[in-house]
């Protein structure tokens, strides 16, 4: 692999994702990895990443000069550009000069910045500036605040430049970084979806053996892909289980039953639990306590279906569909704040006697859906906006009852035709529908006088659901929205429109 080493800022994820955007794979490791553990990789090249702080505060991570003596590529970004040219000798200094933001570059030479424009835009993000590259590198690039913004050595295979290539604010720096890898590195593009497909397969063949497993769905993409994955490596050893909680939208249980089996051909066991469900979530109206709640019989529900399966074997594995940037992210190991209880369906029960299959532990959430449809699997579960494990039940500000349900799920599924209609599914991250069962306000229809709840519309735009902003929905398309949903959803008069980010905001309303 490529190994992206994380000096502490949010870029090293980005970069691993562009390194595999360039068809290499790359993975994301803690500055604090020696060099010796570093080299037993075998990495085809070594990235080290941007981080928050000054080379010469007091503990900033360095760079161990060993790195630069285990021949082994290595580029450097922002901060590791300037640790690099300390490691190997150049000259850093605080010269006073910060440039932050998008900055003209002007390119002196070099392979990395050949065929780019002799001048172009690039983000950077800098104190401290490289006033002189090390013995034997060529100075490839300068901006007014950077004398030298990137320099190169191809025959030491290093490369590194003090701007940000990562970002989309830098046009060309996905080329730079390709051409770091391809040119200077000599690194091979290999990953490509169908090698994933490939690897993932014999991966789970060689751990799961002649054993059998058994996958939560959830209807979302990451357990169907992970399902989908499971059952090309060890066909009908495996077996899916789909709990209807009676918390889902409309169509969502049809989605599972009949695209889903009929594109993987999976053995599938539905286990209806919308009842239990109801009786255990009565009277529950405090948002925390129906995740709980939720959870729980969740699991009950899971582990007794898992039971009702033993065969004579009886099952091995549990198949998880964990993708990369929460491996990443439960190894940085610093305490965030529990915000919600999320509760992932065919999530990971503490005592459940299983050993986890997780093949999508290595994998972003584009190259989940790219390896879903590479398996066949329909665009509707493929590029399905996220929804989250506890279902309508925190979309129902107030009680979950059988009534709250189907107002809810009315209503939400004219906003999501009106929306799809509209073509704004790409556009639009998720669109929650929240109905506000504990609030009534009045309206009139026709002649007469309504006590009615409102219902919100919470579309939201984001990358990975960490921050989000509202999305600027079109006028017209929002009327339409709101005059179906007050028109054929008695109980609902009115629809309210919710314009905040996140944060303060979180996306669902509980
Ligand atoms: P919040 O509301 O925290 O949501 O801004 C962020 C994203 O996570 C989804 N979400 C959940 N997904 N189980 C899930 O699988 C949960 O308990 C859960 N709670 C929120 C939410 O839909 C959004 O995409």
């Amino acid at each position: 692999p490529v190994l992206v080493i994380d000096f502490g800022a949010q870029y090293a994820q980005l970069i691993a994702r562009r390194v595999r955007e360039a068809q290499v794979y790359s993975e994301v490791v803690p500055h604090t990895e020696s060099v010796k553990d570093l080299i037993a990789r075998d990495p085809a090249a070594i990235i080290l990443s941007g981080g928050p702080a000054s080379v010469f505060v007091e503990g900033a991570p360095s760079v161990d000069p060993a790195l630069f003596e285990a021949g082994v590529p290595v580029f450097g970004i922002c901060y590791g550009y300037q640790a690099m040219a300390r490691g190997l000798g150049g000259t850093v200094e605080a010269t006073g000069i910060r440039e932050f933001g998008r900055t003209e570059l002007s390119v002196s030479g070099g392979v990395l910045h050949e065929d780019l424009p002799g001048k172009h835009p690039v983000w950077m993000s800098h104190n401290d500036s490289v006033t002189k590259a090390p013995e034997g590198f060529t100075v490839t690039a300068s901006s007014d605040g950077a004398a030298v913004a990137g320099f190169e050595s191809v025959e030491r295979r290093f490369a590194g430049v003090q701007y940000h290539p990562e970002v989309g604010h830098s046009p060309h720096g996905q080329e730079v970084l390709r051409r770091f890898l391809h040119e200077i590195a000599g690194v091979k593009p290999q990953w490509t979806v169908a090698s994933i497909v490939e690897d993932q397969v014999a991966a789970i063949r060689a751990s799961v053996g002649d054993g059998r497993a058994i996958c939560g769905l959830s209807g979302g993409v990451d357990s169907a892909v992970a399902a989908a994955l499971v059952q090309r490596a060890i066909g009908d050893r495996l077996t899916c289980v789909f709990v209807d909680h009676g918390l889902l939208r409309a169509g969502e249980r049809t989605q599972v039953e009949r695209d889903f089996v009929a594109a993987t051909g999976v053995n599938l066991v539905t286990v209806d639990a919308r009842e239990r469900f109801l009786d255990a979530l009565a009277g529950v109206t405090d948002p925390e306590q129906k995740r709980k709640i939720i959870g729980r019989e969740f699991i009950r529900v899971f582990e007794q279906a898992a039971r009702d399966l033993k065969t004579e074997e009886g099952v091995d594995f549990l198949v998880q569909g964990t993708l990369y940037p929460d491996v990443v992210e439960s190894g940085g190991g610093s305490g965030t704040a529990n915000i919600k209880s999320h509760h992932n369906v065919g999530g990971l029960p503490d005592d459940l006697q299983f050993r986890l299959v997780e093949p999508l532990r290595w994998l972003f959430k584009d190259e989940v859906r790219k390896v879903g449809i590479e398996l066949g699997l329909p665009e509707t579960i493929v590029h399905r906006q996220p929804f989250p494990g506890p279902g309508l039940a925190i979309r129902i500000i107030g009680e979950v009852n059988a009534h709250n349900l189907e107002i809810l799920r009315a209503a939400d599924s004219i906003a999501r035709e009106e929306l799809t209609a509209a073509g704004l599914d790409r556009d639009i991250w998720q669109c929650p529908v929240v109905l506000l069962a504990d609030v009534r306000s009045v309206g009139v229809q026709g002649d007469g006088r309504t006590y009615g709840h409102p219902v919100v519309l919470r579309p939201v735009s984001s990358e990975d659901a960490m921050t989000a902003d509202w999305t600027r929905v079109p006028y017209d398309v929002l009327e339409r929205v709101s005059t179906r949903i007050t028109n054929e959803v008695p109980e609902v008069n009115r629809v309210v429109l919710d314009v905040t980010s996140k944060p303060p905001g979180t996306i669902e309303w509980e």
